[in-house]
């Protein structure tokens, strides 16, 4: 080679290597990093993106030298040049391409088997699944919420499950995602870090509700002097209704300006209190209201579909809950 053609070579080769250690260290296109599994996740995508880059404009930047470079001129009507196969060349595209997946795939598996860690005093919570809200048992507690709440710094193993059609439980900014598969339990690690409220979301498309199936929880990250108030406060039992229209994820499906609802996949509930007591005929407004939660097969108001309101109410909700609720809607 001509001494000016190394000296291009190796320009090319530090701006391309310039260009990648760029994209990996200043490209940002995570969402913030709220637990320690986001810091890992994000170091090892940084690493991807910055080979990735490297590749693509080594190989691209080569396609387009070479249609320039050695492309028909005007009055050319020979054949190309007769080239054979080159061994160096092979070897050489061969042995770094398995190189490179090599160290990324055990660099991978590291993070992974490290991620995944359950840890042996991680605070256990089981995670349900149903269309299309989400609630969060802490067993330790005798603790049952429509939002997670988790002390900062604290290892936690979730226990996912789902009461019908497969959804997946993620939070994004956790890094952290998992299905939620009927008759099947999954278990997800995390470690949150970061003090704030998380949305959660479904990753599984599982029916009309699905887009807005997170929407009725969050996850709050708070120091565990705030954790513990809120267990407190918890256990003390709720009588409010608006905070049992979101534990029970009614808030998921139905519209209803008092609990600051708006879900489409249900009746909207708005008004139900002169309604309901014109539905079915011999049947009065609290009545109505109260067979809709426990059978609401019996009468689905036309237009909506029937099977997508839970039919499992009667197993979870006291008769106090169902009386403060069937109140609250009748004045609505
Ligand atoms: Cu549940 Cu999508």
């Amino acid at each position: 080679m001509k001494p000016r053609t190394i000296a291009t070579v190796v320009v090319i080769g530090l701006a391309l290597l310039g260009v990648s250690i760029w994209s990996y260290q200043s490209l940002n296109l995570m969402p913030v990093e709220a637990s320690d599994r986001a810091v890992q996740v994000d170091q090892l995508f940084r690493v991807m993106l910055g080979v990735a880059t490297f590749i693509f404009l080594l190989v691209e930047g080569a396609l387009l030298y070479s249609m320039l470079r050695f492309r028909r001129r005007p009055g050319d009507e020979g054949d190309g040049v007769p080239l054979h196969d080159n061994t160096w060349l092979e070897v050489v595209w061969t042995v770094i391409p398995v190189i490179i997946v090599l160290v990324i795939g055990v660099y991978a598996f590291r993070v992974l088997t490290d991620i995944e860690a359950a840890g042996p005093d991680a605070m256990v919570v089981n995670v349900h699944s149903r269309q299309f809200s989400w609630s969060f048992d802490y067993p330790a507690y005798g603790v049952n919420s429509s939002d997670l709440h988790l002390p900062v710094g604290k290892r936690v193993r979730f226990l996912i499950t789902s009461e019908d059609v497969i959804h997946s439980f993620w939070i994004p900014d956790f890094r952290a995602k998992r299905d939620a598969t009927p008759g099947e339990i999954s278990q997800l690690v995390v470690t949150p870090t970061r003090i704030g409220s998380y949305p959660i979301r479904c990753a599984e498309l599982c029916g009309p509700g699905h887009a807005s199936m997170g929407l009725s929880s969050q996850a709050v990250v708070q120091s565990q002097a705030d954790f513990d108030a809120w267990i407190a406060q918890q256990r003390a039992g709720s009588n409010d209704p608006v905070a049992l229209f979101k534990q029970f994820g009614c808030i998921g499906c139905h519209t209803l300006a008092a609990a600051g609802a708006a879900g489409k996949v249900g009746p909207d509930l708005d008004g139900i209190g002169q309604r309901a007591g014109t539905r079915v005929p011999g049947q009065d407004a609290a009545t109505y209201i109260k067979d809709s939660i426990l059978n609401p097969g019996a009468f689905v108001v036309p237009g909506f579909p029937d099977f997508v309101m839970p039919r499992d109410f009667s197993s979870r909700i006291t008769p106090d809950q169902l009386s403060i609720l069937v109140n609250f809607l009748l004045k609505q």
